[in-house]
């Protein structure tokens, strides 16, 4: 079954509107969060009640990847959108003013009610850890700049039953967004590197994650500590990468790799040497390749489908074929550094957009009109799908395997 265009516009005000890169590396390039407190934060809220095995289940809703949790005692609804280089858990709290307010599904969290809910004190590790924090009657307060806009609020701690896990964990508790809707959820679970990602404070040294193909209606999985690990075993792991283009490029948040080659079938994609480190994300669903790349990729593999690309296209996508005529459309390689083979079949890559059409969901770096994003590739979630990402952080690796994800548990 195809989305429905209206679905995919949703998509494009999602992503277009509220999600360029330019946004946000502007935007963490100047809060970005201190170096060297990690170690300080590690461990230090969480150790009680995980164990180790931490399975999350998370769901396809409105292009985006979501986890329904609790905050609170007794607890209270809430659901973020998964992000793998998200600064941390945050959730929209009451009283949000006015405005500021976006729409929610669900009530916001109110921490009035909450017997456990804290206000984390000024001059706190936490609160210190947090670069854009202020005080106000010595509470920590907050701004940052996340995937769908600028947020403020409140650096809380309270009970959080994530998954199999329940514990004590700092979260932002927001008050105050320039977010307009996020189409449901209260706001975003980060996973990313930095001290109050949901992976940090776990204390977990992996975690893994596996999304069941959006249109399949099958629950997908992450799992933190010992649960995250991959059936085969056999697959080679490529290093985590650290490169920036500058110190302060606000993309240390992101877990990297290093690009070796792309083949689509058997035919090599030339890509630049300057173009060569991928961003892994979970919050675009489409990916993004620097420009010359793209234009490479693009026309193999119109060479290797047989039918002409549609003359009308929804918006925002760039090539189009008709759903029957795709046939010959090719598996793509992505190989990272120490050989290790990403296989993204056509189903990952062209995305059904209904009418009988299909389109590639891959576009050009240069969409992201930014400077910082020269010379960066992006593999969003579409392209993710069926496969199992293992993060080891003791290592410094990502390994992966075809999996069928809604049969993981
Ligand atoms: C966090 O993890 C590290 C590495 O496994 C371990 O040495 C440390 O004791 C843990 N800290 C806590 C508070 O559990
Ligand atoms: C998540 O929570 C929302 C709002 O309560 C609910 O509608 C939805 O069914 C839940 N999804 C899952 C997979 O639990
Ligand atoms: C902190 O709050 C005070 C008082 O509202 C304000 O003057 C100051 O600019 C704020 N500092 C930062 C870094 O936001
Ligand atoms: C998707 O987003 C739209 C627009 O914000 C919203 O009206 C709709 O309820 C959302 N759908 C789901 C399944 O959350
Ligand atoms: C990245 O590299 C810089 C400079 O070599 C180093 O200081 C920093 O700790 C590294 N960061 C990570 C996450 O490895
Ligand atoms: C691209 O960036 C330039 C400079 O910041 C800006 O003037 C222009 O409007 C942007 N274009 C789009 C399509 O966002």
């Amino acid at each position: 079954m195809g989305r429905p265009v209206a679905a995919l516009l949703v998509l494009c005000l999602i992503y277009l509107t509220t999600c360029s890169l330019s946004t946000r590396t502007a935007a963490f390039g100047a809060h970005d969060l201190r170096r060297g407190l990690e170690r300080a934060m590690r461990g230090r809220l969480l150790a009680d009640a995980a164990e180790g095995v931490v399975v999350v289940p998370i769901h396809w809703s409105n292009f985006t990847y979501l986890a329904n949790y609790t905050i609170g005692t007794p607890p209270q609804a809430a659901s973020g959108i998964i992000d793998l280089a998200g600064e941390l858990v945050w959730t929209q709290c009451a009283p949000c003013r006015g405005s500021h307010c976006f729409k929610q599904e669900i009530p916001l969290f109110d921490p009035a009610t909450s017997s456990t809910f804290r206000a984390e004190p000024c001059g706190t590790t936490l609160c210190e850890s947090v670069p854009t924090r202020n005080c106000s009657s010595n509470v920590c307060i907050y701004e940052a700049f996340t995937n769908a806009g600028d947020t403020g609020g409140i650096v809380a701690t309270d009970t959080l039953a994530v998954g199999t896990a329940a514990a004590n964990l700092a979260f932002g508790c927001v008050v105050a967004s320039d977010i307009d809707t996020m189409g449901g959820p209260s706001g975003f679970v980060g996973l990313g590197r930095t001290p109050w990602s949901l992976v940090t404070q776990t204390n977990v040294t992996a975690f893994s994650y596996c999304l069941a193909p959006h249109d399949t209606g099958k629950k997908s999985t992450l799992f933190l500590g010992d649960s995250a690990k991959l059936a085969g075993g056999k697959s080679n792991p490529t290093p985590l990468v650290n490169t920036s283009a500058s110190p302060d490029d606000g993309l240390d948040h992101y877990y990297k790799v290093h690009l070796e080659g792309i083949k689509a079938g058997d035919a090599p994609i030339a890509t630049p040497p300057s173009g060569r480190t991928v961003l892994l994300d979970t919050f675009s669903p489409v990916s993004f390749l620097v420009d010359g790349t793209y234009q490479a990729l693009k026309k193999a593999v119109m060479s290797k489908i047989s039918a002409p690309p549609t003359a009308t296209r929804p918006p925002s996508f760039d090539l189009c074929f008709p759903k029957g005529g795709v046939s010959g459309a090719p598996d793509l390689v992505f190989t990272f550094q120490g050989s290790a083979a990403l296989t993204v079949p056509p189903s990952n890559y062209l995305l059904d957009v209904g009418d009988g059409t299909v389109c590639l969901a891959i576009w050009s770096s240069a969409r992201l009109n930014s400077t910082a994003a020269d010379g960066l590739n992006i593999l969003g979630s579409l392209q993710q799908e069926n496969i199992h990402f293992l993060f080891n952080l003791e290592k410094e690796t990502l390994s992966f395997e075809s999996a069928d994800c809604g049969a993981l548990s």
